[in-house]
Formats: structure tokens, sequence, C-alpha cells
């Protein structure tokens, strides 16, 4: 194993050790079909999930928070000013807080809503690679060459270039899920090869893993690229761990819940497999 592999094995068991240690409360704002994985996922690691979205509460409870999750997968409304006023709050607060765009570019009204959260500067943004690429077209110039890449969609390299502008432009450090995720803050890029295809099978596990990347950067907010690599890894890792006993995506949701709670330092150094792609 070589010496990047053996730091990056200790920068993720620290981050998740001090997560496990300090247990931080994750105010997550998040779609109705991720609510109870994305908890658990969040119980399981060792943080403390907090469910609520009333607008009426923010005031009181989201100063005390530790990060914050928004996730605009069942989008409406009445939700959008309950996750922008949080989110100002955490700006106010120097209180970090990650962004999950689900379907950005499905409908007009939501494309605009993940234009305006962006605007609230979020501290981590993380998508699947349409995702990511429909956010950062919007932020190109009109006639650059990143606005010609509508059509290479599944193309990791533009995937990548995708990403980086979306850093650059957002101030956020930006996270694509794919067979391999990509982690960038604009100049360096990093990829964690961990997990397993079955995950795409669960539904919400990307909606987890992003509740994960907050707990993380609760913990560590001024390193947010090493503590979304890290989450990254760690949820990969734990599914790797879960497949082994998973006989389909049900058992997989349930094993790697209890491989994330129970993993150790030993089999995540043995497991974690993550690269530095620029
Ligand atoms: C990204 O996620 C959205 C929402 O689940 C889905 O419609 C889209 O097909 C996904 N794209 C890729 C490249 O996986
Ligand atoms: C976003 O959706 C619109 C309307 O369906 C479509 O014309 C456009 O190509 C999409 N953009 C991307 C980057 O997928
Ligand atoms: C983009 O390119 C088109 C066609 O070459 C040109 O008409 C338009 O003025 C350009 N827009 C900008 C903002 O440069
Ligand atoms: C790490 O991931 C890469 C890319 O998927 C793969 O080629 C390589 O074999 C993996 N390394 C280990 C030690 O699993």
């Amino acid at each position: 194993m070589d010496s990047n592999q053996t730091q990056w094995g200790s920068t993720a068991w620290h981050l998740l050790s001090l997560v496990r240690a300090q247990t931080p409360l994750i105010q997550c704002i998040t779609n109705f079909v991720s609510m109870d994985i994305v908890a658990n996922t969040l119980l399981s690691a060792g943080a403390s999930p907090a469910m609520l979205h009333a607008v009426e509460e923010l005031r009181d409870f989201t100063p005390g928070v530790h990060a914050l999750y928004v996730n605009v997968g069942t989008l409406s409304p009445s939700w959008l000013p309950a996750m922008t006023t949080a989110a100002q709050i955490c700006n106010t607060h120097r209180t970090p807080w990650v962004l999950d765009p689900v379907a950005a570019n499905a409908s007009a009204f939501r494309f605009e809503a993940c234009r305006e959260l962006l605007r609230l500067k979020p501290t981590v943004v993380r998508g699947n690679a349409s995702e990511i690429i429909a956010l950062s077209l919007d932020s190109a110039e009109p006639n650059s060459s990143a606005s010609k890449g509508v059509d290479s969609v599944h193309e990791s390299t533009t995937a990548v270039e995708a990403a980086k502008l979306l850093a650059r432009t957002s101030g956020a450090i930006v996270a694509v899920s794919g067979a391999t995720d990509i982690v960038t803050d604009g100049n360096r890029v990093v990829g964690a090869h961990n997990g397993v295809a079955m995950m795409q099978k669960v539904t919400a596990t990307g909606c987890s893993v992003t509740a994960l990347i907050a707990a993380f950067v609760a913990v560590d907010k001024t390193h947010a690229l090493d503590a979304a690599v890290s989450a990254l890894a760690v949820f990969g890792v734990a599914a790797e761990l879960g497949m082994k006993m998973a006989k389909g995506p049900a058992s997989l949701r349930m094993h790697l819940i209890d491989a994330l709670y129970g993993l150790d330092e030993a089999a995540l150094h043995s497991h974690v497999n993550i690269t530095s792609l620029s």
C-alpha cells in the first residue's frame, strides 16, 4: 500500500473518530424518500440528525446546529424559503452547509431554486454528473468551451471540467458521484474509488452520503475537500463491507448501515482507495 493511501486512511479515520466523539448536530432539510436512510446513516456514523424544516423553527434551532444539509429531491414552493433561510442563518454563524441538487435540471422551478441556493455559498455541493454539468453550464460564460459539453454528460472528463468550473464560480467544494467519485476545489482533483454498483439499486444512497459529508465538514470545516473525500470513502467502504453479506438491495441497505456503525481503523485502512487526479 502506498503512503498516499495510508495518509488518506488516517485522515478518514481521524474525521470519522471526531464525528463519533463529538456527535455533531446535523440539520437535514431533505426529501421525503430519503429521510429514514439519511437519519440512520448519520446515527450509525455517530452524528445526531435533526429532520426539521418549518421556517417558523429555524431562528430558534438552526443557530445551534454544527452543519446543515439541504436536498431539493422533493422540492415544493413552501420548502424553498426554509432552505434559503436556514442557509443564510448558517452563513451568519459560519456554520458549514452542504447542498444536494437532486435532478437540478428537471424543471425550471427546481433549476432556479438550485441557482438561488448556490448563491448562498454552500461549503460542499454533491451531485451526479448530469446535475453538476447542468449547474456548471449555467455558471459558464455563454461561449466558453464548458458550455458546449451538454452532449457528453456521461464522459468523466467532462464531469471533471464541469466540477472544476462550478467549484471556481461558486466557491464550493464540488463532488461528483459516479463509478469513481470526483472531488475538487477548482484546482486540486481527488478521486474516491470505493463503493459497489448495487448502491444504485438502493434509493437515497446519494442523499445519505451527502448527509455524511455534512457530518464530516461539521467536525473540520477548514478542510472541506478532505472531509468530503473522506466521507465518500467511508461510505463506499461500508458499502463494500456490507455487500459481502448482502443478498440484494434491501439487505445491502441494512448491512451498509451496520458496517458504517462497526467500521474500525484496520478495515478502513485496508479498503480505502483514494487517488490524486491532478
Ligand atoms: C442523476 O440523478 C438524476 C436524479 O436521480 C437522474 O435523473 C439522472 O439520470 C442521474 N444522472 C446520472 C448521470 O446518473
Ligand atoms: C436542461 O433542461 C432543458 C429543458 O428540458 C434542456 O433543453 C437542456 O438541454 C438541459 N440542460 C442540460 C445541461 O442537461
Ligand atoms: C456567442 O457566439 C455567438 C455566435 O458566434 C455570437 O453571436 C454571440 O454574440 C456570442 N456571445 C457572447 C456573449 O460572446
Ligand atoms: C482503486 O481503484 C482503481 C480505480 O477503480 C482500481 O483500478 C484499483 O485497482 C483500486 N485499487 C485497490 C487497491 O483496490
